[in-house]
């Protein structure tokens, strides 16, 4: 049974964990490369963890099986008055032991109704072209594409195009 459930103060290790697993079973859906992840110092991933449950204008969600993470999803508000109505969500992954089985949409469904809560309008996400389960998951919830941007990541020498999407809640 997997548990999704917002991050705690003081579960940056987990966050550190689920990030390493992320980037290193799916390099490619990521901006964030893995070395990066793993420079980050242990202060970094606990001041995120405090950011990120729900309480301010950030969440992490964690998919605990057990307590192991299986994956997660983030999703943040603008600041200011004029562009709090916008959130972007990020770093949405399930590991492919738990895939297929709704865990990627209750994650993204639960960080859209933490928008909802706080009267965020429009959620922005970029994901990489042609990343079909990715896509899919999004299509399904309601995110519509809004341009594609050919240099959205340069990756190995090459340009990635990223598709940019907006689900208007
Ligand atoms: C994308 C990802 C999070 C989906 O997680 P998941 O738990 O397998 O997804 P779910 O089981 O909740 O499926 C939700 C929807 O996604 C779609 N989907 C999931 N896997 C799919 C696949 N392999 N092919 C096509 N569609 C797929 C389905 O349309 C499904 O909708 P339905 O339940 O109405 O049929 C997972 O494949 C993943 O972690 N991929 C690698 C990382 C990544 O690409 N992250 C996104 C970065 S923007």
């Amino acid at each position: 049974m997997i548990d999704v459930r917002a991050i705690q103060a003081d579960e940056g290790h987990l966050l550190r964990a689920v990030r390493l697993a992320a980037l290193t079973n799916a390099p490619d859906s990521f901006l964030e490369t893995y070395q990066e992840v793993l420079d980050d110092p242990a202060d970094v991933w606990t001041s995120r963890a405090a950011a990120g449950v729900g309480e301010g204008d950030a969440l992490i969600l964690l998919a605990l099986d057990e307590g192991r993470p299986v994956g997660m999803a983030g999703i943040a508000r603008e600041i200011g008055q004029r562009r709090r109505h916008r959130s972007t969500l990020w770093g949405v992954w399930v590991d492919p032991s738990q895939r297929g089985r709704g865990v990627g949409r209750q994650l993204v469904s639960t960080a859209l109704e933490w928008a909802r809560q706080r009267e965020v309008r429009a959620v922005y996400l970029e994901v990489v072209e042609n990343e079909d389960p990715a896509r899919s998951l999004y299509t399904r919830l309601g995110f519509v594409r809004r341009e594609v941007d050919p240099f959205g990541a340069h990756v190995d020498g090459r340009d990635v195009a990223l598709e940019h999407l907006v689900l208007v809640l």
